[in-house]
């Protein structure tokens, strides 16, 4: 494991090939149930490049009118999001320390041709919890920051099976994916990128 700066952890592999697998496959069924929509910014109604769902006993969701926030049900389905599943659960126990269970999980989806702003993940009122990050499929160029939008960024490629921490001082810090690169994993029969973020919402 490395600590790549103040409070966010890298753990390179931390999946192996199987692993990676049997995850991808969870969550096609997951999508089965809650499909991947596609998100737009509050006020401008900008639609966002990643798709998303969640699954757990809430989600992440972002509209035109009411913003980012965490609701109970899919925003188009209107239905309860899937259960949060064991194989998730479990990588919260591996790497989150964290005593009280996620109550989020966000499935991020990104075409080879999408990416992520620079933000802060600031929705959840138990900031003491961290975010742990699972990165399947093509490769990404990450970059994360400090506590402010002007502070110095460092990047670094994160690959299929990976795992980013985000906890501590970290919690805050600004991060985004700059890009997807294509071709880089046979995992996803269709290129692209997934990446799941397992979060504690309440206290
Ligand atoms: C996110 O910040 O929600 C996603 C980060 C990532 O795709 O690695
Ligand atoms: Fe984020």
């Amino acid at each position: 494991m490395a600590l790549m700066t103040n409070g966010i952890e890298y753990h390179g592999e931390a999946l192996d090939r199987a692993a990676q697998q049997h995850l991808v496959e969870v969550i096609r069924a997951l999508v089965a149930e809650a499909p991947l929509y596609v998100p737009v910014m509050p006020g401008t109604g900008q639609p966002m490049s990643v798709r998303m769902t969640n699954c757990g006993p809430l989600g992440w969701v972002t509209d035109k009118a009411h913003g980012y926030r965490y609701q109970e049900t899919h925003p188009v389905t209107g239905k309860a999001w899937p259960a949060m599943p064991a194989e998730l659960l479990a990588l919260w126990e591996r790497f989150s320390g964290y005593h009280k269970p996620p109550q989020a999980c966000l499935v991020n989806f990104y075409a080879d041709d999408a990416r992520m702003g620079l933000h802060q993940d600031r929705d959840e009122e138990d900031l003491q919890a961290p975010v742990v990050s699972i990165s399947l499929g093509n490769a990404c160029l990450f970059r994360v920051g400090g506590l402010t939008r002007r502070d110095r960024t460092a990047s670094m490629r994160l690959s299929s099976g990976d795992v980013v921490v985000l906890g501590g001082e970290g919690r805050l810090a600004f991060h985004g994916v700059d890009r997807i690169y294509p071709g880089t994993s046979t995992l996803l029969k269709n290129g692209g990128r997934i990446n799941l973020t397992l979060r504690r919402v309440h206290r």
